[in-house]
């Protein structure tokens, strides 16, 4: 695996593999890599001639400095899972490298920057898509992939790719979870035993959301689904809604078309976020 630290070097490699035809697949991540950052790895294999991953750790998407600060950032060890998951190449700057002194991105994301995460993180998604669109530049990936577990990011990206007509494939991928039901996610390794113990209840609710959809109404779920936080005190639910799936509006009768239930709750200080797609 190449590992490249500068976009000179990234870009004339790109090109250089682009002239041979060569079609690219870009897996951004922020590191801490875990079995479904390597499954995305997997997917652009089967989907691109080359994988392209990104780790970079960006820290205008962070609203909140002290998850900044304790971001875990285990590089050899990323480097190792990237190396045996078969990635082709590691791009992996520095802050420097990625942002001039007083950048100014005036991207607007939209709707979906007053709902859920949008709502409860003030400037995370402006930070997304900031970093998002230099990572498509650089490497001028024909496709990218992305992780259910993030699904409103999907959604914003997805966005941001029509508006700014960039002739790039997204694909969303499907969450991958610990034995238990937990979303694999960067931030569980922050997570002491009891922590971890009780995280399993945000897939818990959601499971329960998705059993019980025909038979219950949508206020009633969503009540019954919020009850799985109370008592304890390491639990501190944000939301738990059914959305819908493209808008993320909360849904104000079942549709034809499905939904989405979300769900976000800080575990300790560690804010977790999932989401099940209903049929
Ligand atoms: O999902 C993530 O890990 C990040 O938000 C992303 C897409 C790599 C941008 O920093």
């Amino acid at each position: 695996m190449k590992i490249l630290n500068t976009k000179v070097e990234l870009v004339r490699e790109i090109n250089q593999l682009k002239s041979k035809g060569l079609s690219i697949g870009l897996v951004p991540t922020m590191g801490a890599l875990h079995q479904g950052h390597l499954s995305l790895i997997g997917e652009s294999k089967k989907r691109a001639n080359i994988t392209v991953a990104s780790i970079f750790v960006n820290p205008t998407q962070f609203d909140n400095q002290e998850d900044l600060v304790n971001y875990p950032k285990p590089i050899e060890e990323d480097i190792r899972k990237l190396e045996s998951a078969g990635c082709d190449i590691l791009f992996n700057p520095e802050v420097e490298e990625m942002y001039k002194d007083h950048e100014v991105w005036d991207y607007e994301v939209g709707d979906l920057d007053t709902k859920l995460e949008g709502e409860l993180r003030p400037g995370h998604y402006k930070g997304v898509t900031q970093i998002v669109y230099k990572l498509f530049k650089a490497v001028n990936p024909d496709i990218a992939f992305f992780g259910q577990k993030d699904y409103q990011q999907f959604l914003v990206i997805s966005k941001m790719v029509k508006d700014l007509a960039l002739h790039i494939k997204l694909q969303l991928c499907d969450i991958v979870r610990e034995p238990d039901g937990l979303a694999m996610s960067s931030r569980n390794v922050r997570l002491n035993k009891e922590e971890r113990d009780i995280s399993v209840v945000l897939y818990k609710a959601l499971e329960y959301i998705k059993q019980h959809y025909t038979e219950l109404s949508l206020q009633e779920l969503q009540q019954n689904a919020a009850r799985f936080f109370e008592k304890n005190p390491l639990l501190n639910l944000e939301y738990v809604k059914i959305c819908d799936k493209e808008s993320l509006d909360l849904l104000q009768e079942k549709s034809p078309n499905g939904a989405i239930a979300l769900v976000a709750c800080f575990v300790g200080k560690v804010r977790l976020i999932d989401n099940m797609i209903i049929p």
